[in-house]
């Protein structure tokens, strides 16, 4: 597995230390946070903007129809603050009226920018007509869906998708061509199909298409990126104009200070200690407590805890009490010797990039 800690760290691509807008809002850098369900929510979101480096975080994908139903558990995934911009909320759905009444709802709300999930392979989503199946209509529908949001608000919209359904309709850059035209300010490409889930390998010439099918907006790279040599081979490959990271961002919450750092000075400069590590996890832990009450929030952390367990080489038993943590009185409890202690002899950033985060398996089908 390649890190940052690979020896020889590749050049900078220089252009990426021009400022880059999406719309009328100019990012502090060219890397964004990718949404991933479940886990790029508000107490994630603040953690990861605290240390610097981030250009833009997108919420997890949430419902359209629910926004307008005002259904609490969807609004409970639009919380936010002051500390939490430029923030682009991300919406999915089939039914045109519904994606544009969500779209004016959040612009009121506050959101900077609203971005549309069109690579989403999980049966829920794909049912109602929303995610990759959005990339099945090359007839007009789906255009005309994204026509509708574009026009209902005056922030930027954007488009997150996949190549296409599966290899033999690789229709993103035939969507791209024509979002750019009705008013889309950038696009996100995750380089695999629908069909290839979280399998087999990022599609770089598929991305480059894209990239080359538009004129202006920009696209952003993504898939699999987890270090800065993996940054620089999507850049060069593809010329795309800013990458998204997902689970690389989980890992190594670090990763958009250490590539900013990169690009202005060709060095990644300082990597996350131990207990830079320990410290961002209570933070992570207390923030989910705040956002959804320390019995739930607790439950939330166990979500989280293995890839921390595992980054900071925290041995089995913790992984254990974790997995049945009340509170937090009790994490520190159970941390308490590890701030005393330090890292294990031999403790290295490699163990934690190396901490895998669980992709949905199986056939898509029954996803
Ligand atoms: C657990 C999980 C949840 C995800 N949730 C979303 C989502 O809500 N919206 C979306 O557009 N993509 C979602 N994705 C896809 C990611 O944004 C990203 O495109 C994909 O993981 C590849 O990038 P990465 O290798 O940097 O993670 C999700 C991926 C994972 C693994």
């Amino acid at each position: 597995m390649p890190t940052l800690l690979s020896p020889t760290i590749p050049a900078a691509p220089l252009f990426y230390r021009e400022p880059l807008r999406i719309g009328n809002v100019t990012l502090a850098s060219r890397f964004t946070l990718a949404p991933l369900a479940g886990y790029t929510n508000y107490p994630f979101r603040r953690s990861v903007r605290e240390i610097p480096g981030v250009g833009l975080c997108t919420t997890d994908l949430v419902n359209a129809r629910a926004i307008l139903e005002g259904s609490k558990r969807t609004l409970d995934l639009l919380v936010t603050g002051p500390d939490d911009r430029p923030l682009s909320v991300q919406i999915f759905g089939g039914v045109p009226e519904e994606m544009a009444g969500a779209a004016k709802w959040l612009e009121d709300y506050g959101a900077t920018m609203i971005d549309i999930n069109m690579g989403c392979p999980v049966r829920k989503v794909v049912r109602v007509g929303g995610g990759s199946a959005m990339m099945c209509d090359t007839s007009g529908g789906t255009v005309k869906l994204v026509q509708r949001v574009v026009d209902a608000v005056k922030i930027p919209v954007t488009v997150k998708m996949r190549l296409g359904w599966d290899d033999a309709n690789l229709t993103a850059p035939v969507f791209a061509r024509e979002f750019e035209q009705i008013g889309v300010a950038a696009l996100t490409i995750h380089g695999r199909t629908r069909e290839q889930g979280f399998g087999g390998i990022v599609n770089h010439d598929g991305i480059r298409a894209v990239v080359e099918a538009v004129d202006k907006i920009p696209i952003f790279g993504n898939g699999d990126v987890r270090s800065l040599k993996d940054a620089k081979q999507l850049i060069d490959n593809t010329g795309c104009h800013g990458v998204a990271i997902g689970r690389g961002a989980l890992s190594n919450p670090w990763f958009f200070r250490q590539l900013d750092s990169w690009i202005q000075t060709g060095d990644p400069g300082e990597r996350a200690t131990y207990s830079d590590r320990l410290h961002f996890m209570r933070t992570h832990l207390v923030r989910l407590c705040d956002w959804r009450g320390e019995a739930f929030g607790c439950a939330m952390f166990r979500k989280v805890a293995s890839w921390y367990t595992k980054a900071l080489r925290l041995p089995k038993n913790i992984q254990h009490r974790f997995n049945l943590l009340k509170s937090i009185a009790e994490f520190d409890e159970l941390l308490e010797p590890f701030h005393d202690d330090g890292p294990p002899a031999d403790w290295s950033e490699w163990d934690a990039t190396s901490a895998e985060i669980p992709v949905p398996v199986g056939p898509n089908a029954h996803w």
